[in-house]
C-alpha cells in the first residue's frame, strides 16, 4: 500500500513538471515574435528609462521579468504599464501578441490616434486617460473576447464606426469624457452581457434605444446630447442622465426586441436628434406609437431581417473572395481578418448584389444611416460642360438632421470676396472651389454647386444631411452649407497644401517632391478613407469620383480625402481621365469595385509620379494602367517606371510590394479587385516593415536576420 502512494506522488509530480515545464531551461525564451513585438513597442514608446529591463532589441521578457509583463511558458499574457508618464506610441506589432490577456496603459501621455494592431484576444483592454485622438480603431469589433474596454479620458472623437455585434462577452465598456459624436451604434445591442456601460461627458445624440434591452445595472449618459425618451427598461437599474435633452415623463411602450420607433421630428436646427431619422421609415401611421401597431411594425421588420440574413448568408457563399487569397499569400503572419463586421459586409453584400434585399433594409429605420448614390446612365464626355440634365433623385421626405452650421450667402460673399477669380482653388465637374476667410480668422473652402447639377432644394439638404454624417480622419470634413436664394454651397475645413494633384503634377522645380515614405503615407490615409466609406457606412458610399485633385493635403502632409457623399452628383463617366476602371467606361456600372480600381491609379500616379492619361504621349503610354500593368511584377521594369522625382530615394522591398497592391486594384474584373479592408492591411504591414528594417539599418551597418522580424526576408 505504502509503496504503491509512493509512486502515485512521484507520478503526479511527473505530470506537473511536464504541465508546467521546466523552469530553469524553457522558460527562460520568450516566444521571439512576443518579444521582437515588445521591443517595437518600447522603441515606439521612445525608449522610455522608467521600463525596466525593457530593450529596444532583442532580451527576454519572460525570463528577465521585464517590468510590467506577465507570462505564461514562453508567451505574454498581460502587459501592465499604467502611470508610467509614457510618451509616443504603442507601436504597430501589438497583434502579433496572440497570448495576452490584459493590457492596461492607462493613465500616461501617449498620444495620436489609437494604433489599429492591439492584441487581439485581449479580455482587458485599457487605454483610459491618455492624449489619443482620431476616433476609434475598427479592429475592436474583432475582439471577440474583450469583456472590459475602458478607453475613457482621452480626445476620441467622432462616430463610433466600430461594430460591437461580435463582443458578446463585454461586460464593462467606458467611454466617458472623450469627444464622441453621433448616434450610439446599432450594434450596442449585441452586447448581451454588458453591466456596466459609462457614456458620459461626450457629444452622442439621438436616442438611448439601442441600450434598451441589454442587462446594464450601471449606465452613465450624463453631459452629451440625447433626445428622445428613457425607455422603461432602465427602471431598476442605476442610471445617471443628467444633462441631455430628453423627454420627460415614462417612454411609450415599445415591442420587446426591437428598436423602438421615433416619430419623425422636423426640427433641423438641434443639430442631432438623431432618432428622429429612425422614424424616416415610419410614415404610415403618424398616429400614437401604440403597442398593436408596434407590435406588427416589429413582427414585419424581424421577417425582413431574417429574410436579408438568409440572403446574405446565400449570397455570400456564392461569391468567395478570389482577392483576399492574393494578398494573403503574401503575408501569412496576420491575426486579425480585416474587419468590416458581419453586420456591415451583410448590409454591403445585400446591398450590391440584391436588390429586393436592399429594400428589406431600407425599411429598418436606424439601421441605415445613408441613401445608396443613384447611378445615372447619361454620357457626356466633357468635364467642363455641366449641360447634363439634373439627376432624378426617388422623392422621400427629409426628416434627417443635419450637423452642420447653416451659413448665409451674405456670410460667404464676405469671406470669398464675392467668390472672386483670387480666391477661387479649384475646378471640377460638380463646381467651383473658393477659399474663404470668416471675420473670425478661420479659413475654410466653400464649393459653389452648379446649378445645373441639383434640381432643388430639398434634394441639397438632403445630401448636406447625408455627407454631415460622415467623420474620418482622412475624410475632408463638412463644416456648413449655404441654401438660400437658389445658392447651394458646402463649406469644408481648408487643407493649406492643395491637392495630391498639384503636388504629384503641377510643383515646380524649386519645390521639395514628396519622399517616399511620405507617399505610402497619403496611399494608406486615403485607403482608410475608401474603407470607412465602403464597409463601415451603412449601406456603402461609392466615391465616384476618386482622384488625386480630390485627395487633399494637410500641413503634414495626411491626405483628406474630399467630395464624398456627392457621388449624385457625378454624372458622367470622364473616360479621358484615365481613373474610370473598364466597367464604367463600358456601361457606367459605378460599384465600390470601381472605386477600387481608381484607387489603384492613383497608388500608380504615386508610384510613377505620371498623371493617369496623357494625350501627347506616345500611344502605348498614354494611358498609365495600360503601360505599366504589365511591369508591375518586373523589378526591373519597376525600377525604370519610378518616379524620377524620387532620385532612387526608396527601399525596392517596399517599392515592389506597394506594386503589387497596385496590381490587384487595377485588375479588369472588378470582381477580383480586392475590398479596401484588405489593401489597408496590406500597406499597414508594408509601413511596418519599412520600419522594422530601417531600425536595422540604423542599429548595425548589417541586417540582423534574427531581429525580429524575419518577415523582411520572406518573399
Ligand atoms: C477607466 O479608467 C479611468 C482612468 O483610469 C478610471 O477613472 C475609470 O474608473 C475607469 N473605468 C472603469 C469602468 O473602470
Ligand atoms: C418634436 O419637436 C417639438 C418642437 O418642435 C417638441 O415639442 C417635441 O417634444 C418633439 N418631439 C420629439 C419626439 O422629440
Amino acid at each position: 500500500m505504502r509503496k504503491a502512494e509512493g509512486m502515485e506522488v512521484v507520478a503526479v509530480a511527473v505530470v506537473a513538471v511536464l504541465l508546467i515545464g521546466f523552469p530553469s531551461s524553457t522558460n527562460a525564451t520568450t516566444d521571439p515574435t512576443d518579444a521582437s513585438s515588445l521591443n517595437v513597442m518600447y522603441t515606439s514608446l521612445n525608449s522610455p528609462q522608467q521600463l525596466s529591463k525593457w530593450s529596444p532589441n532583442g532580451g527576454d521578457p519572460c525570463g528577465e521579468s521585464w517590468m510590467g509583463i506577465t507570462c505564461s511558458g514562453s508567451k505574454v499574457t498581460e502587459i501592465r504599464i499604467p502611470g508610467l508618464q509614457l510618451t509616443g506610441n504603442m507601436g504597430y506589432q501589438l497583434d502579433k501578441l496572440t497570448s495576452v490577456t490584459t493590457f492596461d496603459i492607462s493613465n500616461n501621455n501617449l498620444g495620436n490616434q489609437i494604433p489599429y494592431q492591439l492584441p487581439p484576444n485581449v479580455q482587458r483592454l485599457n487605454l483610459a486617460a491618455n492624449g489619443f485622438n482620431g476616433g476609434l480603431p475598427y479592429s475592436i469589433s474583432q475582439m471577440n473576447s474583450l469583456k472590459y474596454l475602458n478607453v475613457s479620458h482621452n480626445q476620441i472623437q467622432g462616430q463610433v464606426t466600430a461594430s460591437f455585434s461580435s463582443l458578446t462577452a463585454l461586460s464593462t465598456l467606458d467611454f466617458s469624457f472623450n469627444s464622441l459624436s453621433d448616434n450610439l451604434p446599432q450594434s450596442f445591442q449585441s452586447l448581451t452581457s454588458i453591466s456596466d456601460m459609462y457614456l458620459q461627458n461626450n457629444q452622442f445624440t439621438g436616442t438611448l434605444d439601442v441600450l434598451a434591452n441589454l442587462p446594464l445595472q450601471n449606465l452613465n449618459v450624463e453631459n452629451n446630447h440625447f433626445t428622445g425618451w428613457i425607455p422603461n427598461q432602465f427602471k431598476g437599474i442605476n442610471l445617471q442622465s443628467n444633462g441631455n435633452s430628453f423627454n420627460s415623463g415614462p417612454a411609450p411602450p415599445s415591442p420587446p426586441g426591437t428598436p423602438p420607433v421615433t416619430k419623425p421630428n422636423r426640427s433641423h436646427k438641434s443639430g442631432g436628434s438623431g432618432g428622429s431619422s429612425s422614424g424616416g421609415g415610419n410614415e404610415g401611421g403618424g398616429s400614437k406609437s401604440g403597442l398593436g401597431g408596434g407590435a406588427i411594425a416589429g413582427i414585419v421588420i424581424s421577417i425582413l431581417v431574417v429574410g436579408a440574413i438568409v440572403a446574405f448568408f446565400i449570397i455570400k457563399r456564392r461569391s468567395k473572395k478570389s482577392s483576399s487569397a492574393d494578398i494573403e499569400k503574401h503575408d501569412n503572419n496576420q491575426h486579425f481578418t480585416p474587419l468590416p463586421s458581419q453586420e456591415v459586409q451583410e448590409l454591403k453584400s445585400v446591398q450590391t448584389s440584391s436588390a429586393t434585399s436592399t429594400k428589406t433594409f431600407e425599411t429598418l429605420p436606424a439601421v441605415i444611416n445613408l441613401k445608396p448614390p443613384p447611378i445615372d446612365r447619361h454620357k457626356s464626355f466633357d468635364e467642363v460642360d455641366v449641360t447634363s440634365k439634373p439627376i432624378v433623385t426617388p422623392k422621400k421626405v427629409n426628416t434627417a438632421p443635419i450637423n452642420a452650421k447653416s451659413y448665409s450667402v451674405a456670410d460667404l460673399q464676405i469671406a470669398t470676396d464675392s467668390f472672386s477669380v483670387e480666391n477661387l482653388i479649384g475646378e471640377g465637374s460638380i463646381g467651383r472651389v473658393y477659399r474663404a476667410q470668416l471675420d473670425d480668422g478661420q479659413v475654410l473652402a466653400v464649393k459653389k454647386i452648379n446649378s445645373s447639377t441639383l434640381s432643388n432644394s430639398e434634394d441639397f439638404l438632403d445630401l448636406v444631411s447625408e455627407i454631415s454624417r460622415l467623420h474620418h480622419p482622412n475624410v475632408t470634413e463638412l463644416v456648413g452649407y449655404c441654401c438660400e436664394h437658389g445658392q447651394h454651397l458646402l463649406v469644408y475645413e481648408f487643407h493649406k497644401n492643395g491637392s495630391l494633384h498639384e503636388f504629384l503634377h503641377l510643383s515646380d522645380e524649386l519645390s521639395k517632391p514628396l519622399t517616399w515614405n511620405t507617399r505610402v503615407k497619403i496611399a494608406l490615409g486615403t485607403a482608410r478613407a475608401l474603407e470607412y466609406l465602403h464597409e463601415i457606412c451603412s449601406p456603402s458610399v461609392i466615391h465616384k469620383n476618386f482622384k488625386s485633385a480630390n485627395i487633399l493635403l494637410d500641413t503634414e502632409l495626411n491626405p483628406h480625402l474630399s467630395d464624398c457623399g456627392l457621388a449624385s452628383l457625378v454624372h458622367e463617366p470622364d473616360q479621358a481621365s484615365g481613373y474610370s476602371a473598364p466597367e464604367v467606361a463600358m456601361s457606367g456600372q459605378y460599384t465600390i469595385n470601381s472605386d477600387v480600381y481608381s484607387f489603384g491609379v492613383v497608388m500608380l500616379e504615386l508610384l510613377t509620379g505620371r498623371k493617369p492619361f496623357v494625350s501627347s504621349r506616345p500611344r502605348s503610354e498614354q494611358s498609365l494602367v495600360r503601360w505599366a500593368s504589365p511591369q508591375l511584377h518586373d523589378i526591373d521594369a519597376l525600377s525604370k517606371m519610378v518616379d524620377p522625382a524620387l532620385k532612387g530615394l526608396y527601399p525596392v522591398k517596399s517599392l515592389s510590394r506597394f506594386a503589387d497592391v497596385i496590381a490587384l486594384c487595377v485588375q479588369p474584373e472588378p470582381e477580383f479587385r480586392p475590398p479596401m479592408s484588405e489593401v489597408v492591411q496590406a500597406l499597414v504591414r508594408l509601413v511596418q516593415r519599412a520600419n522594422m528594417s530601417k531600425r536595422t539599418f540604423g542599429n548595425e551597418g548589417t541586417p540582423r536576420a534574427g531581429s525580429g522580424d524575419g518577415e523582411d526576408y520572406t518573399p
